[in-house]
């Protein structure tokens, strides 16, 4: 049985300042298990990609002075398990196979290309993606970092 040995939340505005705020956290808080470079490379781009949907689509139209909030957990194992959590409150998916899929995007005029939930994939062991329309998303995110 694997058993959790530390556990952070943090909540954060959606503005894009906290991508990197995210990314820097998290990565400190990995680092307790000792990940490689490329480890801790691929954790960084995938919470990236995950925590700027949020920023980007999930609170999109949203005045700038109520920007919505971003809800971060993640999980360290002592079978070195990383497990990432993120979770908005805004607009939802409608359809999440559909979003899955390489290159479909609803972001305007060429602005996005439609490929974050596949760099999520790529670089974690396991995604899981729930949302409901009109009540928000939550992205779930697995590595098994190596022994
Ligand atoms: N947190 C979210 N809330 C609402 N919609 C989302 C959220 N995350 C993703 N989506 C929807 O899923 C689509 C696909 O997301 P994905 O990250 O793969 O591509 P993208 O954000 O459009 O482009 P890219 O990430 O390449 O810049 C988005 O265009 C958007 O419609
Ligand atoms: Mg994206």
């Amino acid at each position: 049985m694997k058993k959790k040995i530390n556990e952070m939340t943090l909540r954060l505005p959606a503005i894009s300042i906290n991508e990197s705020v995210a990314r820097s956290v998290i990565s400190a808080f990995v680092a307790g298990l000792d990940p490689t470079v490329e480890e801790l490379g691929d954790l960084r781009c995938a919470v990236s990609e995950a925590v700027t949907n949020c920023i980007v689509h999930a609170y999109r139209g949203y005045p700038a002075d109520e920007p919505g909030e971003i809800y971060i957990s993640v999980r360290l194992y002592d079978s070195r398990e990383v497990t990432v959590e993120i979770t908005d409150r805004g607009c939802g998916i409608e359809d999440t196979d559909l979003a899955r899929k390489p290159c479909f995007t609803t972001g305007e005029s060429g602005e996005r290309c439609g490929m974050g939930f596949l760099v999520m994939e790529s670089f974690t062991d396991y995604l899981s993606v729930r949302s409901k329309r009109g009540e928000g998303t939550t992205v779930l995110m697995r590595k098994n970092l190596k022994p």
